[in-house]
């Protein structure tokens, strides 16, 4: 090579991420051959690279000359032997077959200088694997670049078995100069991001199964967890098939019962409802419709008044922070329970000790604030289930002004519509479901930590690397880890064993170090110490 030149980098498979690495690559100064089976295929990425080049230069993301330098830089073949010529590195973006790649390293090895080291984009095959096949597995890594990849921030480095640490280095240090942020992990099914978001889509689509509807779902998620765009709406963009291949793929690899794909889900891919592209899948796409129209419509509840006096039961922080945005609203406090029209009863109050001490009046309506108590049950004690309602606000730190409405089995609609118009009334927003162990918010958020944590136990990658990949591979608000220390980890944990004692699936049996952590007083925030340390004041 002439040691004027930039490095040169083979980027193998033109299509969507091939292109995209193809040209940060270029914008980071590299040489780039691009390679793919067919000269059309490779013509027409070039052809789109230029022309994003072009575009960012007449926005004034970057000069013109630059542009055209990048450009100029690019080279296209379908000749392997020519893109593995003086390449430093090769980036491979081929179809996510394992034989497909196996070939194509192994005739890349031959084809390569001796010090080129590989990288693959798979989204979750092995890199050890791909190493030994490729006959390089001390110069082998995984790149896992996210779409579209000039715009996303994230690339996960992926060290297989054998991976040699220089040859890690060089990968972080690849990363870096291609602008991204880079996070380390070992080589386990589907990496991070693609892993630990798996209970996220599985938990929705549990709750579809359960007959909520999809928009419910995904609002609950949006305003209670800080999450941009619902679960399933995202599924939707990205292709209810895809999805149901990734979590197919490690639940095969592992035979864990937290990654078992939902029935539903399998449904719906075998009957073509594959998503926005194809008119249907998780929402329906009618033609000329403004807005996608859930699966399911959401509960519609009736006009009604907010009752004019209000008496909370049990002492708590959360009926603390209720008090005062009850107070904030106009709404002073009844400290007579006979003569309240609705009476919140707190977090961990016992309900059977209540109601036998004060018999439900049938016109007052009951209001549990604990997110793991049964509605129905305490509806069923109180003699007046029609009155009997959840309400339940999960994560405060992100949204203290979103609640959960859940509905007990015989609760009326005309007691959910009393406490919407008190929420309304307190400007806060709500989603209305029938009863769900634990709501919507707090069992996907303690099922996304709970994944998190056998992660972190696996030494799958540090507790840093893992809250930036969450956060900026799937632009959450938060990482598992600071949501986890921010609600309390006694708090995950009692839900993930409410979740596993309600359901007896064996899905939300909790990581050891959940637990661990738990009895050794590290509960996140409150304690100080969790999987942050904290100024406890
Ligand atoms: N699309 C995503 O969102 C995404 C995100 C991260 C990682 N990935 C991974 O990146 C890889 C590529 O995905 P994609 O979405 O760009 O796929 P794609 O179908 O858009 O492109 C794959 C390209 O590889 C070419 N190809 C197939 N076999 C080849 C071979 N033997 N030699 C040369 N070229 C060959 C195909 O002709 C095609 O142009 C996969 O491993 C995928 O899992 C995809």
């Amino acid at each position: 090579m002439n040691s004027q030149e930039p490095e040169k980098i083979a980027v193998i498979g033109s299509g969507t991420m091939g292109a995209g690495i193809a040209q940060v690559c270029l914008l980071a100064g590299y040489r780039v051959t691009l390679q793919d089976l067919k000269d059309e295929l490779v013509q027409n990425a070039a052809s789109q690279i230029a022309h994003f080049l072009r575009r960012m230069a007449e926005k004034g993301q970057l000069s013109s000359p630059t542009a055209e330098t990048a450009i100029s830089r690019l080279s296209v073949t379908t000749d392997l032997a020519e893109a593995a010529q003086e390449a430093g590195w090769v980036i491979e973006a081929v179809f996510e077959n394992m034989e497909v790649k196996r070939d194509l390293f192994q005739r890349l090895n031959k084809f390569c200088p001796p010090e080129t080291n590989f990288a693959s984009n798979t989204s979750g095959l092995s890199i050890s694997e791909i190493g030994a096949a490729g006959g390089r597995p001390r110069q082998t890594v995984g790149l896992h670049f996210f779409n579209p990849v000039p715009l996303m921030k994230l690339v996960e480095v992926v060290r297989g078995s054998d991976t040699a640490p220089e040859v890690e280095q060089a990968a972080i240090a690849l990363g870096q100069k291609l602008g991204k942020t880079v996070v380390v992990c070992g080589d386990s099914p589907n990496f991070i991001v693609n892993r630990i978001n798996r209970p996220v889509n599985l938990e929705a689509q549990q709750l579809l199964q359960d007959g909520l509807s999809s928009l419910t779902i995904d609002r609950a998620l949006v305003q209670g967890a800080g999450f941009k765009m619902g679960p399933l709406m995202t599924s939707d963009l990205s292709g209810v098939h895809i999805g149901l291949t990734v979590t197919e793929n490690i639940f095969k690899e592992t035979g864990d019962p937290r990654f078992r794909p939902v029935p539903l889900v399998r449904k719906l891919v075998r009957a073509g409802h594959l998503g926005k592209k194809a008119g249907k899948g998780y929402y329906l796409y009618p033609p000329g419709a403004e807005n996608p129209v859930p699966r399911q419509p959401e509960i519609v509840l009736p006009l009604a008044e907010t009752p004019a006096k209000i008496a909370i039961v049990g002492e708590n922080p959360a009926t603390e922070k209720l008090k005062a945005q009850l107070t904030g609203g106009g709404l002073p406090i009844e400290e007579d329970l006979n003569e309240a029209g609705l009476v919140l009863l707190a977090p961990g109050l016992d309900y059977r000790e209540f109601f036998k001490h004060h018999p439900a009046a049938p016109g007052t309506v009951y209001a549990l604030l604990d997110a793991l108590a049964s509605v129905t049950e305490a509806g069923f004690v109180s003699g007046q289930p029609q009155n009997v309602i959840g309400l339940q606000n999960p994560l405060p730190s992100i949204n203290d002004k979103f609640y959960e409405i859940n509905l007990g089995l015989e609760t009326s609609l005309e007691t959910a519509a009393k406490v919407a118009a008190l929420l309304k009334r307190m400007g806060c927003s709500y989603a209305v479901m029938p009863e769900t162990p634990a709501g919507i918010v707090l069992r996907v958020i303690c099922a996304m930590i709970n994944e998190a944590a056998f992660a972190l136990q696996e030494n799958l990658a540090s507790v840093s690397d893992i809250d930036t990949a969450m956060r900026l591979g799937m632009n959450y608000g938060q990482g598992p880890f600071q949501y986890a220390d921010q609600l309390g980890l006694d708090r995950v944990l009692a839900t993930l064993d409410y979740l596993h004692a309600e359901t007896g699936d064996p899905r939300y049996r909790a990581a050891v170090i959940l637990r661990q952590m738990v009895r050794a007083g590290k509960l996140g925030q409150v304690s100080g110490r969790g999987f942050y340390s904290y100024q406890v004041s």
